[in-house]
């Protein structure tokens, strides 16, 4: 793997260091392809759009790849020739996460009436209970290759956790801003690492808000902000959720999936890592769909889908899906060309809704999803409902986040009965 002369963590423009970045060639801006080297940035000088890594994969072989990947750790390193780490990660502390679960729903696919094949990827098996540890576990290789030594991040909730434990794990200082007000599990959660952890009065967009001006401050220099300066590294963490099931189904691309929505960096990866699979041979190129869900209190992309528009009108969030909770969404006009490209779609469903789904996930296939997760499976079963989905097809629904953090939105749900140990007891409950 290439060796590669990068810019360095802070002030000094002239520093560089020199690092392994595995294949990563250069960064490049999403809007006018302005390429850049590779550093601790994120927006494009010339036209302030998104930067994200570019690569340089001429040099695989396909088969070899393949090989190479499958004997690989059980975790997202197995994919590292096409990630931007450096190529000795695995001697260095990092939470490991991926090669979570694809489950079979054969239950739940009885239920939607889908025929085609349904599979939930469940993501709740990470080290701290949601996908964000894929995005961390990037961004810390790319924090230590830059120099950075403390970690950070604006957050919903579970990004909060998954920077707290990956900051630990590799003895890093982290300090973490969420809203104030998100759920109790997510707060402990993020908070028992023993990193600072920092609540702000306003609602997401106003801790990314803050983010951004702490980054530009003397006070922030030095700070590895995951999702913020690291961003495009950030966000390549994703990508291995197409991988993985893509290699679940034995080298095969799904014909549909169904992916939650905050920032839309997740959906806008997985296309990537999809569309790279495609490119290096690893899959047979054949057309899929990508389905964006969203939470109607917070559905400014599904707005737009549904309206026909370009531009994503920001909302003021509110509904019990807080790690979706963003109301300006960073990726959501990108989100809106992959769902159109691509023939999918962007649906919201209300809370009640989402409750409901998380029941039936978990009374079907035994999973106990998050908010998020009962996002994605309300989404899934309105879009067949409404004949969008189609039923015959291999459908893959993400669930990105574990109930455990989110007990409040199924809170109604608890002992059948409480009876006196004995069989009179047992009986008289009508157990029997
Ligand atoms: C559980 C869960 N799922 C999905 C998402 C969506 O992530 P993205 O911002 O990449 O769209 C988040 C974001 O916080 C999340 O916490
Ligand atoms: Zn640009």
């Amino acid at each position: 793997m290439a060796v590669q002369t990068v810019a360095s963590t802070t002030d000094n423009a002239t520093d560089t260091v020199t690092v392994d970045l595995g294949p990563a060639a250069a960064l490049s801006c999403r809007e006018c392809g302005h390429r850049v080297p590779l550093g601790p940035v994120f927006a494009c000088e010339e036209c302030f759009g998104p930067l994200e890594i570019a690569y340089d994969f001429s040099a695989y072989d396909t088969e070899e790849l393949r090989r190479q990947i499958e004997a690989g750790p059980a975790n997202i390193w197995r994919y590292a020739p096409l990630l931007p780490v450096p190529a000795d990660v695995a001697t260095k502390p990092n939470i490991n996460p991926g090669w979570t679960q694809l489950v079979k729903a054969d239950n739940l696919a009885r239920e939607l009436g889908v025929t085609g094949g349904l599979y939930v990827k469940d993501d709740s098996g990470n080290p701290t209970h949601s996908f964000k540890d894929r995005v961390v576990a990037q961004a810390l290789e790319a924090a230590r290759a830059f120099g950075f030594t403390t970690l950070s991040c604006s957050s919903t909730g579970n990004l909060a956790g998954a920077v707290g434990a990956a900051a630990a794990r590799a003895g890093f200082r982290s300090c973490v801003f969420i809203p104030h007000d998100l759920e109790q599990g997510k707060v402990v959660m993020a908070a028992v690492y023993g990193g600072e952890l920092v609540g702000i009065e306003g609602n997401y967009d106003d801790v990314n808000r803050f983010c951004s001006e702490l980054i530009g401050d003397p006070a922030g220099e030095g700070w590895g902000f995951v999702n913020v300066n690291l961003r495009p590294y950030y966000a390549e963490g994703s990508k291995t959720l197409a991988y993985e099931i893509c290699e679940q189904l034995g080298w095969q691309l799904p014909d549909q999936l169904v992916v939650p929505i905050a920032s839309g960096s997740q959906l806008t990866k997985i296309d990537k890592g999809l569309q790279e699979l495609i490119k290096l041979g690893l899959v047979e190129d054949k057309p899929y769909k990508i389905f964006g869900a969203q939470a109607e209190g917070c559905s400014p992309v599904s707005v737009a889908f549904k309206g026909g528009h370009d531009v994503v009108r920001p909302q003021k969030p509110n509904t019990i899906a807080k790690s979706l909770a963003i109301g300006n969404p960073a990726d959501g006009p990108y989100v809106l060309d992959i769902a159109r490209r691509t023939g999918g779609a962007v649906e919201d469903v209300n809370d009640e809704q989402v409750v409901d789904a998380i029941k039936l996930l978990a009374r079907t296939e035994g999973i106990f999803a998050e908010t998020a997760g009962g996002v994605t499976v309300g989404v899934t079963r309105k879009l067949i409902e409404d004949g969008v989905l189609d039923p015959t097809l291999t459908t893959v629904v993400l669930n990105t986040g574990d109930g455990l953090k989110t007990l409040d939105a199924v809170a109604g749900t608890g002992l059948t009965a409480t009876i006196r140990p004995n069989l009179d007891s047992f009986r008289e409950a009508g157990l029997a």
